[in-house]
């Protein structure tokens, strides 16, 4: 298929061992899209990076590469730039084939990976409390992830790794049992209400009594314990959370699997004892810890990762390391790819170190942490609603479906159309929502971000609607001119600059879409798709696509089309969907 870059790099490969022997098989020919058209469509820096190895100028070394590089069947012949840069311009014919390869493709020309068994841990929010932000943000970023990489064929296990267990339990538990056994009785979840007032309450009892806090120890120990009402309590908890978790997940079109800390429960003694036996724990002031390689304390000692508290109890690391072993051993993963926050960095090295010290991570597993930076206000602060409160997911998302209602209605008035209410309500809808998870998308995830309605909700711009509106144009064309697009006959032939810029970015969609299941980076899917509706935006300028005589009419027809469908199908693995019209 269209895997232009693959295919060069071979050529690289072949050239190198032909001008200097196979000790230089494998070498990355380092070939990058050229950052300036003017010099072609592809760059190798590869001379430079050989000169050392080579003892020969960077000229010499790439003009012997280009001697023996047989790239004719793709390229114009390869010029030799500066110091020693190689540059490659596509043939027009080739690009015509490709595209005309691509338009039959359902998957646009997108080859499918080695299969791998991967998972997502994303999203995560804890029970018994709101999902905020940053659990919004693991979710767009992760479900994105998600779903490049089932588009590319990997089996992915998409796992909601929820904060369902642990001591604040038994706190709850016994305002649920106190405050509301009517609860318990019905095994009515819905009683409970609204669970972040809930566990405001059960805190303020717990910080002002000590009876109080002294049952909520016991409830500790009995949910441990597996005792049949503290275990319905704690259902009811969870239950009820649930309910709020869907709705959420449900507004942003999510898949996800819940197994919660609670799951490991049952592993996590076991954890303990293989340390032990392995003598990788020490007792520390009571606790059981595995002292850490390369993380000190303010004094300079080892820092001790504690694994079982003084009191008995576990920590999030223990659950940790016992998911870890069970995704390994059961799931049989091969990729393990956690999105949350920044600051919780520092939380997977020290769990993986001692997961590898105590021989848990085969050689072939790959553990990635996908860090992402901080939502913050227009002020620069951490993101909070006016009165200063945490903001609430279902209100923030509601806005930005509000706002874009209210543009769109401004927008038919001021032009004079008439649009049914089922259209307008899901028309912003879509644009509501996309443009939070594009937001989000867009920019790189280990920066902060700033939330602001009005720069997302913009129709110019790196922005949602800009993309959804490009589609939505070349939709128009076709509507309009009353095409059907099955009776084209797909041939293709490029003449504009405009339209040789649409074309070479076209068939770049699987080269970032490699990229992107390499580094997890989502702004590279939205950032290409940007491009293209930017590139596609100038070849609309200049090309008259109805008006043009054939063959052009045709071809420019095919070329729209191709544009549409990866930008619906970019968008789709972005969680976003297109409109027809808006
Ligand atoms: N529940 C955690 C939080 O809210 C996120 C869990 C991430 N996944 C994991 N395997 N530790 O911060």
């Amino acid at each position: 298929m269209n895997a232009t870059l693959a295919q060069l790099k071979a050529c690289f490969d072949q050239a190198l061992t032909a001008a200097f022997g196979h000790e230089l098989a494998g070498t990355d020919p380092l070939l990058v899209p050229a950052s300036n058209p003017k010099f072609g469509d592809y760059q190798s820096n590869l001379a430079m990076a050989l000169t050392k190895q080579l003892g020969q100028p960077p000229r010499q070394i790439a003009e012997a590469i280009v001697q023996a590089l047989r790239v004719e069947d793709f390229c114009e012949p390869p010029t030799i730039a500066g110091p020693g840069f190689i540059n490659l311009r596509l043939k027009t014919a080739y690009l015509e084939q490709q595209l005309q390869q691509m338009q039959p493709s359902e998957r646009l020309g997108v080859p499918l990976s080695k299969r791998q068994r991967v998972i997502v841990d994303f999203s995560s929010p804890n029970i018994a409390k709101e999902m905020h932000v940053g659990h919004l943000r693991s979710t767009i970023i992760g479900d994105s992830i998600a779903r490049v990489l089932e588009f590319l064929g990997h089996d992915v296990l998409r796992l909601n790794h929820l904060g369902d267990w642990g001591t604040q339990f038994g706190m709850l538990i016994t305002h649920l049992k106190t405050a509301y056994p009517e609860a318990l009785t019905t095994a009515n979840a819905l009683v409970l209400g609204d669970l972040t007032s809930f566990y405001k309450q059960a805190k303020q009892r717990f910080d002002e009594d000590e009876t109080f806090r002294e049952q909520a120890r016991l409830e500790v120990v009995a949910l441990q314990a597996g005792q049949e009402d503290t275990l319905k309590a704690w259902n009811l908890l969870c239950e009820q959370s649930f309910i709020a978790f869907a709705e959420i997940y449900r507004l942003l079109d999510i898949q996800i699997t819940n197994r919660g800390e609670s799951f490991y429960n049952p592993l996590l003694a076991g954890v303990v004892e293989d340390l032990a036996k392995l003598g990788l724990l020490v007792e520390d002031q009571g606790a059981q810890c595995v002292f850490l390689e390369g993380f000190t304390n303010k004094e300079g000692n080892p820092l001790p990762l504690i694994i079982k508290k003084t009191d008995g109890g576990y920590n999030y690391a223990t659950t940790d390391l016992a998911a870890l072993r069970y995704r390994i051993e059961q799931d049989q993963v091969e990729r393990i790819i956690y999105v949350t926050d920044i600051g919780q960095g520092n939380h997977f090295t020290q769990v993986w170190q001692v997961a590898r010290r105590a021989g848990w991570i085969p050689e072939n597993i790959e553990l990635v942490h996908v860090p992402f930076g901080l939502v913050q206000g227009e002020d620069g602060k951490k993101f909070k609603t006016r009165s200063g409160d945490v903001v609430r997911l279902r209100e923030l998302l509601d806005e930005a479906v509000n706002r874009a209602r209210a543009d769109l209605e401004a927008r038919l008035q001021a032009e004079d159309r008439q649009e049914s209410e089922e259209f307008i309500a899901h028309a912003s809808q879509v644009v509501g929502i996309s443009a939070v998870k594009y937001a989000d998308l867009s920019q790189n995830r280990t920066s902060n971000y700033i939330f602001n309605y009005d720069k997302m909700l913009a129709l110019q711009g790196n922005t949602a609607p800009y993309l959804l509106y490009a589609y939505v144009r070349v939709q128009g064309i076709i509507r309009k001119g009353g095409i059907d697009l099955q009776q084209l006959d797909g041939k293709v032939s490029l003449q504009d600059e405009a339209e040789l810029t649409l074309a070479k970015h076209l068939l770049q969609f699987d080269e970032t879409l490699s990229a992107l299941e390499a580094d997890l980076m989502p702004n590279r899917l939205c950032q290409y798709l940007f491009e293209l509706s930017q590139k596609f935006n100038q070849f609309y300028d200049r090309c008259s696509i109805l008006q043009a005589a054939e063959p052009e009419r045709n071809s420019r027809l095919a070329l729209a089309d191709l544009t549409a469908r990866t930008i619906k199908q970019g968008l789709n693995l972005l969680g976003i969907q297109v409109l027809e019209r808006m």
